[in-house]
């Protein structure tokens, strides 16, 4: 695992029990989002005529806790969360089977921007993907241009990619909160420019769409909240 893939994995091990309390408000906010954005990002769905009657495999990756994944999975056949932290998905399965969507949801540990894969991320099951989802979740990788290539891989021709993450901007007391966090982070947002850069260098370049989220979600440490403004993106595989 490469250094900066393994302190993402260290930090976010120690914080995988507490994260859905701690950032209870973003999770919610997380999953209302992507819950609205559903018909936004695909017409392809479990309830809608396009994907009625088929199979509709999404991939969650760096699912952390899974409450995206459980926004989504009621209107899929399949999901698989990948993240590098055991804890994280161990939190993903515990809350998939609170949630009841166990039979469809299974988190596993995985690292698609390594060298080389496991012989368990090499298997079929992680291909032919649907709808690839990244939350919150890029600006953690060292190399978000690779992380795209590597995930349009694992979809289907066709297949969606879903983003979620900060837009540029200098928040000088949330890095000095969370010291810790800065050195898990290594981009500072992404603008439409450069998101359209990531997805059309991974083939993703059908239906591009950038949206920034008025509303900023709300970040709480030590009673100090902290906001944040959001983007969604979206493009197909083509
Ligand atoms: C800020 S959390 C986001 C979790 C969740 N997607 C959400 O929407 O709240 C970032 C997640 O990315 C995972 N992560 C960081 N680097 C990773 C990598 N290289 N590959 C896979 N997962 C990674 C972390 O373990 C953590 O669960």
């Amino acid at each position: 695992m490469a250094d900066f893939t393994e302190q993402n994995r260290q930090y976010f091990d120690k914080m995988a029990s507490t994260y859905k309390d701690n950032f209870a408000n973003v999770v919610e906010s997380l999953s209302n989002l992507t819950r609205d954005r559903r018909l936004w990002m695909s017409d392809k769905w479990t309830d809608t005529e396009a994907g009625k009657g088929q199979e509709i495999k999404m991939l969650e990756y760096a699912c952390g806790p899974g409450h995206v994944s459980i926004a989504l999975a009621p209107y899929v056949t399949k999901v698989i969360g990948l993240d590098v932290s055991d804890n994280m998905i161990s939190e993903f399965n515990k809350n998939a089977q609170e949630a009841n969507l166990s039979d469809k949801m299974t988190g596993r540990k995985g690292d698609l921007l390594a060298e080389s894969f496991s012989e368990e991320m090499n298997s079929p099951e992680i291909f032919d993907f649907d709808l690839v989802v990244i939350s919150v979740a890029l600006h953690h990788f060292e190399n978000p241009g690779l992380a795209m290539k590597r995930l349009g891989e694992r979809l289907k021709k066709g297949g969606v990619c879903f983003i979620i993450d900060f837009v540029p901007a200098q928040h000088h007391e949330f890095d000095k909160e969370f010291a810790e966090a800065g050195k898990t982070v290594k981009s500072h947002g992404f603008s439409r420019e450069q998101t359209w850069e990531l997805f059309e260098g991974a083939g993703l370049s059908e239906g591009f769409e950038y949206e920034v989220i008025q509303e900023p979600i709300n970040f709480t440490k030590d009673g100090k909240t902290f906001e944040k403004t959001i983007f969604v993106a979206k493009a197909k595989l083509v």
